[in-house]
This record gives C-alpha cells, sequence and structure tokens, in this order.
C-alpha cells in the first residue's frame, strides 16, 4: 500500500506565513506516513535558484524551476509541499497544469499585517526605497482566484489553517491509499 503523490501550492505575500503552513502540513502528513518535501523559497534560492533575482523574467524562472521538482516528486509518490510568494497568476495555473495533482493554498493575509510582521525587516527596506521591486510594495501581486484553500492568517490559528488543508486533501481524497 501507497499514498499518491500530490503537491499543495502555497501562495502569498512575504510574511504571510507559508513557510509555516508548509512545516505544519508536512509534519501532519509525515506522521500519517507520507513521505514529503518542501520546496521553500528562501531555501530553494540559495540552491536550486542560487543566482536569480526578483525581475519578471528571474521569478518566472524560480516557480518554474519549483513545479519541475515538484512534478518529478509528485509523480513518484511523494508530497511537494511549495513555498515560495509565486506572484503571477499565469506561472502558478502553468505548474498546476503541469503537475496535475495539484492543490493550491492561499496564504491570504493583508499587506498591512505582512508588513506589521515584518519578520526578515524587508518591508522597511522596501519602504525606504533600499529594495526595490518588493511584491505587495512596488512589485505585483496576483491574488488566486481559485485556490482550494485560502488560509485568513491574520484572523485563524496555525492549527485552524492545517485543518482546512487537511479536509481538502480528504475531500479531494488524496489521503486514501492506493494498492
Ligand atoms: S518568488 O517571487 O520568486 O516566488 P520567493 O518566494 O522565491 O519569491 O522569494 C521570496 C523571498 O525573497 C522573500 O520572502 C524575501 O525574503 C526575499 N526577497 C528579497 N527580495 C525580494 C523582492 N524584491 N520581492 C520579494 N521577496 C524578496
Amino acid at each position: 500500500m501507497e499514498h499518491k503523490g500530490f503537491t499543495v501550492w502555497l501562495t502569498g505575500l512575504s510574511g504571510a506565513g507559508k513557510s509555516t503552513i508548509a512545516e505544519a502540513v508536512a509534519a501532519e502528513l509525515r506522521g500519517r506516513g507520507f513521505k514529503v518535501e518542501v520546496l521553500d523559497g528562501d531555501v530553494v534560492r540559495t540552491n536550486l535558484s542560487k543566482g536569480l533575482g526578483f525581475s519578471k523574467e528571474d521569478r518566472d524562472t524560480n516557480i518554474r524551476r519549483i513545479a519541475f521538482v515538484a512534478h518529478l516528486l509528485s509523480r513518484n509518490n511523494v508530497v511537494a509541499i511549495t513555498a515560495a510568494i509565486s506572484p503571477y497568476r499565469a506561472i502558478r495555473d502553468e505548474a498546476r497544469a503541469m503537475i496535475g495533482n495539484f492543490v493550491e493554498v492561499f496564504a491570504d493575509a493583508p499587506l498591512a499585517v505582512c508588513e506589521e510582521r515584518d519578520t526578515k525587516g524587508l518591508y522597511a527596506k522596501a519602504r525606504s526605497g533600499e529594495l526595490k521591486g518588493f511584491t505587495g510594495v512596488d512589485d505585483p501581486y496576483e491574488a488566486p482566484l481559485n485556490a482550494e484553500v485560502v488560509c485568513h492568517t491574520d484572523k485563524e490559528s496555525l492549527d485552524e489553517s492545517l485543518a482546512k488543508v487537511m479536509a481538502k486533501l480528504e475531500e479531494l481524497r488524496y489521503l486514501e491509499q492506493v494498492g
């Protein structure tokens, strides 16, 4: 008995909670016997996408690389959980079409909340002009129109967000074992 592979694709602003949700979902799925890999934007950018910047072209390349790896993992019965801003709807939809078993999770926190958290101090730098082209400040973020799950991370607890993702995976029958 094995599990089917699939991809949980988190998208949202910097500081919206993508990595936190990704790690919680990964831990839950591992506890249930799934093989899981997390592809986190910050980590990917230190190896697979080292050298890429934040122009639209470089972001698209970054996302296509993440999608490619997620596809390889998913088709080999590993769950891939991605946590990159992935600001452009068209490239996320391209990833969805390539991967197939694709569950989009929108970590939806208002910009003001992400900015208030400013966990990495980057919003302050973007506001002062020290950092140009920062997502949400002076670079676009295209919110999903039909995400399978929306986590309002400013209003709900991590446990609630986790429960929403798990309920959707259950509904889509990704938690069942296959012979
Ligand atoms: S993506 O746009 O290509 O999907 P990714 O998730 O890999 O972005 O990387 C985003 C992270 O890079 C942010 O959380 C932040 O720490 C850092 N970063 C540095 N410069 C920028 C920028 N101009 N816009 C957004 N994030 C940036």
